[in-house]
C-alpha cells in the first residue's frame, strides 16, 4: 500500500498525491489519535497537500519574519470576493464581519451575543458533536430539531423546536449547519429563506455554521445564508479551514446581516486577538488563489462518492449510503448490519479502520458512521474491505 498504486506526482488530483508513508509522518490528529496499523478516516482533515500559492504566502511570511499580531481586513476582502465569483453574492460587505478564533470560537461569541446563560440553541440532529460540547459549555440548552428521513431539514420539527426553544421566554438561537456535518446535505435558497421565515415568527436568532460551503459536488450550488431573503438578522461564520486543509492555521471569519450589525459591533475586541496572522495570510491566500486547486479536490471527491458508492454495493450491500452534495464526509446508516448503536467501535477493534462514531452526533446518530472522504481512491477501497472484514 505504499506507495499508493496509481498514484504519480504529477496526478492533478491532490487527493491523489500522497502516500500512505508520508501521511503516516503527520503529527495532526487524524494521524496520531490511533496506532499505525489503524486505517484513519475520522476527523475531517484532508489526505492532501496544499496548494502551492498557501505554501508560497506562509513561506514568504515566515522567511521575511511576519510573524506578529493580525491587522487589516485582507481576509474579509478575500473572501468577499469569494463569495462574488462563486456564489454570485455580492452583499457579503467587509464592515460587517470580524475575525475569530476559529469556527466553534466564533459560534460561542455569536451565540452569546443573542442569547444569555440558560437560553436555549436548536440544532438538527444529527450534527456535528461539538455543536453539543461548545453550547453546553457555555451554559445554553441544546433543544434538538431532527433532520428527516431525507436528511434535509423537517421544518414541522424545526417548528415545534421553535415553539418549545421560545416557551419560557429565554432568548433562543438555532445553530444551523449549511453545509450539513455529518449528512453533507447543501440547504437550497427556497429551504433556507423559509428557516428565515420561521425563526422570524418565533424571534429565534439564526447562526449559521458555513465552513464547509466551498465544498460541493462540481454540478451543485451552496447559497449563503445571509444571501436570501428575510436573513438581515442572521450571523454567520465561514472560514478556509475545510476546504483547503487549514486547520492548524487558526482563522475564521463571522459575518453580520445588516439587521445584525449592531450585535457583531459588541463582540469584545479581544476575540479578535485569537486567530494566527500565519492562519490568516494562509486563509487569505487560499481564497484568492487556490480556486483551481479546490476544483481539482471537488472534483476527486465527486469521483470517491461515487467510488464508496459502488464499494460499499459490492463488500457491504445492507450499508445505507446516500451521496450528498456537500462537504467529504459521508453518513452511512449501519443498523441493517446488526452492530449496535456503536458500528465504528466494530470497525476499529475488528477492521482496523477509525470512522466518526455516530451516537456522538446526537439523536438519530446510533447505528451509523461517518467516513471521511477527503482521502486517495486507494485508501478509500482498503478501508471498506477493512469495514467488510470486520464482519467476517
Ligand atoms: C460544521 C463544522 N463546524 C466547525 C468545525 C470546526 O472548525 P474550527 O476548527 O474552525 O473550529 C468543523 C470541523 O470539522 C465542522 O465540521
Amino acid at each position: 500500500m505504499d506507495p499508493l498504486p496509481g498514484a504519480t506526482p504529477d496526478d492533478t488530483n491532490p487527493l491523489r498525491r500522497l502516500t500512505l508513508g508520508e501521511l503516516r509522518r503527520r503529527t495532526s490528529m487524524k494521524w496520531r489519535a490511533y496506532p499505525d496499523d489503524v486505517l484513519p478516516l475520522w476527523v475531517a482533515e484532508m489526505d492532501v497537500p496544499l496548494p502551492a500559492p498557501v505554501v508560497t504566502a506562509i513561506t514568504d511570511a515566515v522567511a521575511r519574519g511576519d510573524t506578529g499580531y493580525p491587522a487589516g481586513t485582507a481576509y474579509a476582502d478575500a473572501l468577499a470576493g469569494f463569495a462574488r465569483a462563486r456564489w454570485g453574492w455580492d452583499g457579503l460587505a467587509v464592515e460587517r464581519t470580524a475575525v475569530v478564533p476559529d469556527v466553534m470560537l466564533g459560534i460561542v461569541e455569536m451565540l452569546k451575543l443573542v442569547t444569555g446563560p440558560g437560553d436555549p440553541v436548536v440544532v438538527n440532529c444529527p450534527v456535528y458533536r461539538p455543536f453539543y460540547q461548545f453550547v453546553t459549555h457555555m451554559d445554553r440548552r441544546v433543544v434538538e430539531a431532527p433532520l428527516g428521513a431525507d436528511l434535509r431539514i423537517d421544518f414541522a420539527a424545526l417548528e415545534e423546536s421553535f415553539r418549545q426553544a421560545v416557551a419560557d421566554g429565554g432568548r433562543a438561537a438555532y445553530l444551523l449547519c449549511s453545509p450539513h456535518n455529518p449528512t453533507g446535505t447543501v440547504h437550497g435558497a427556497e429551504e433556507l429563506a423559509a428557516v428565515a421565515a420561521l425563526a422570524d415568527r418565533y424571534g429565534v436568532r439564526v447562526v449559521a455554521d458555513e465552513i464547509h460551503a466551498p465544498v460541493v459536488a462540481l454540478d451543485a450550488r451552496f447559497v449563503p445564508y445571509l444571501s436570501v431573503p428575510g436573513a438581515e438578522s442572521g450571523l454567520s461564520l465561514m472560514s478556509a479551514s475545510k476546504a483547503w486543509n487549514l486547520a492548524g492555521l487558526k482563522a475564521a471569519l463571522a459575518l453580520a446581516g445588516p439587521a445584525a450589525a449592531e450585535d457583531l459591533a459588541r463582540m469584545p475586541e479581544e476575540v479578535s486577538h485569537g486567530p494566527s496572522h500565519l492562519g490568516i495570510i494562509a486563509h487569505t491566500a487560499a481564497l484568492r488563489d487556490g480556486g483551481d486547486w479546490l476544483d481539482a479536490v471537488r472534483g476527486g471527491l465527486d469521483d470517491n462518492r461515487r467510488l464508496l458508492a459502488a464499494l460499499l454495493a459490492e463488500h457491504l450491500p445492507a450499508v445505507r449510503y446516500r451521496p450528498a452534495e456537500g462537504t467529504y464526509l459521508a453518513w452511512l446508516d449501519c443498523r441493517p448490519l446488526g452492530l449496535g448503536d456503536d458500528p465504528a467501535a466494530v470497525f476499529l477493534a475488528r477492521g482496523r479502520v477509525a470512522l466518526s462514531s455516530g451516537p456522538g452526533f446526537g439523536t438519530g446518530g446510533a447505528g451509523h458512521v461517518r467516513l471521511n472522504l477527503a482521502t486517495s481512491p486507494e485508501l478509500l477501497t482498503e478501508a471498506v474491505r477493512r469495514m467488510a472484514a470486520a464482519l467476517d
